[in-house]
């Protein structure tokens, strides 16, 4: 009999199998000090690209006093339990009361992580005789939870609303058949491409089919629409969506997530979510920050104003120096190239060691093999001059590239 382990050592996986190489600098990187444009890498000073510390709420002084204030009062173990059985107070529901007004529904459920929150929130909300349509580049957490959903399901091409519908077409004959009903499952923002989900016109399918909107919006909410509301509001259709889901791991700087329905949902998740009845509540200094960041993002417009001031002038100056950022109308700003995963390496390294610039490479599974992608996520405390520097860095390492400067076999050493 085999032993379990011995496959782990034949196959670390697409990622894993460049562990030896990648780790600590490419992989699992530690960038230290203030959260903010810069930071230190391996003791150097270093300008950062790669946090989804969108309107700059992470370490605000008035951010930080909240946090800093609750932990002082309440410490990070209270409360105990899970909210269900000895683990609620006034400041989570005082949130969840906030937050539903903030994103124009009726109720909020709070959870304490956002991916296994959109695995569970599935799982409870689906039966087996239920049918799911689901876009084709969703997040790995609402892939997840569809591995729990004992029913059908039909994957629509990517943002494809024509494919969409025809996947529509085969869940509601099935759904007629099982008994169930149908779901249809997006995200608001595409992380890596930057997409928006073309929600307004999953809505309007419902004029001929009946189904309900699940809507993953972690990188729309606090970045899209005018009052920050997400992308339900950015393309005026926030009624249709059905279940709105974001997490406070991003626009919130935090760590937790919530999800906004109807009234009779939201009790339902309550009384039913797996990951909420069996795991423990938000902490309290998590739970008072995130009212302090939410009161800040609905009073100050200015982050998000600061935001796309620098989104525009990153993607536009990009364009204008003929970088391919693929169809983002988002601030999600990803610059594709061409080359091998070697080549990814060098570059990066490159404008790491030589141009001091941090920001995330993309390469091969998650890219189409030869193509690199470095990831850029612009955010409200960044500087035109920053801008500035990183597309002047960028035009010099393309030209490298493009010379087949860091055209190498091996990737590039880093220890
Ligand atoms: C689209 C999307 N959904 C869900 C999550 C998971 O959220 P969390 O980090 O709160 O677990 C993420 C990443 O953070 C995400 O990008």
């Amino acid at each position: 009999m085999k032993d379990i382990f011995d496959k782990l050592y034949d196959k670390m996986g697409p990622l894993g199998m460049h562990a030896d190489d990648a780790h600590g600098y490419f992989t699992f990187p530690k960038l230290e000090g203030q959260i903010g444009p810069r930071m230190m890498f391996r003791g150097v000073e270093k300008l950062n690209w790669s946090l989804n510390n969108y309107l700059g709420l992470a370490n605000h002084p008035d951010v930080m006093k909240a946090d800093s204030d609750a932990a002082t009062q309440f410490g990070m173990a209270y409360p105990m339990g899970a909210r269900m059985m000895s683990g609620n107070s006034n400041y989570h529901e005082q949130l969840e009361s906030d937050l539903a007004s903030f994103i124009e529904k009726p109720d909020v459920i709070l959870l304490n992580f956002g991916y296994q929150g959109v695995v569970s929130a599935i799982d409870a909300l689906l039966d087996r005789h239920d049918v799911v349509v689901y876009d084709a580049e969703a997040h790995a957490c609402i892939i997840d939870g569809l591995r729990l959903h004992l029913g059908k399901r039909f994957v629509y091409k990517h943002n494809n609303v024509e494919d969409c519908e025809k996947q529509l077409v085969r869940a509601t004959k099935l759904a007629e058949e099982t008994g169930g009903g149908v779901m249809v499952i997006t995200e608001g923002v595409f992380g890596m491409s930057g997409s928006q989900g073309k929600l307004k016109e999953i809505v309007a399918l419902k004029e001929k089919f009946n189904f309900r909107l699940f809507v993953d919006d972690a990188h729309g909410f606090g970045t899209m629409g005018k009052t920050g509301a997400g992308t339900g509001e950015e393309q005026n259709c926030q009624d249709g969506i059905d279940v709105y889901f974001s997490t406070f791991a991003k626009s919130m700087a935090g760590i937790g997530a919530f999800i906004g329905s109807e009234p009779n949902v939201i009790k339902f998740l309550r009384y039913n979510m797996r990951s909420q009845i069996y795991a423990k509540a938000l902490p309290m200094p998590m739970v008072v920050g995130s009212i302090k960041r939410l009161e800040m993002i609905r009073t100050q417009p200015e982050h998000k104003d600061n935001l796309w001031k620098i989104v525009h002038a990153l993607q536009g100056g990009l364009k204008e120096a003929g970088f391919n950022i693929g169809i983002t109308t988002t601030p999600v700003t990803p610059v594709l190239l061409n080359g091998t995963i070697p080549e990814a390496t060098h570059m990066t390294y490159d404008l790491r060691e030589n141009y001091n610039i941090f920001c995330s490479i993309v390469v091969y599974p998650v890219v189409p093999k030869g193509v690199i992608m470095l990831r850029l996520i612009p955010t409200a405390v960044h500087t035109l001059e920053d801008v500035e520097t990183t597309i002047n860095a960028f035009k010099s390492v393309k030209s490298k590239l493009d010379s087949g400067d860091y055209r190498k076999e091996t990737l590039a050493s880093v220890s």
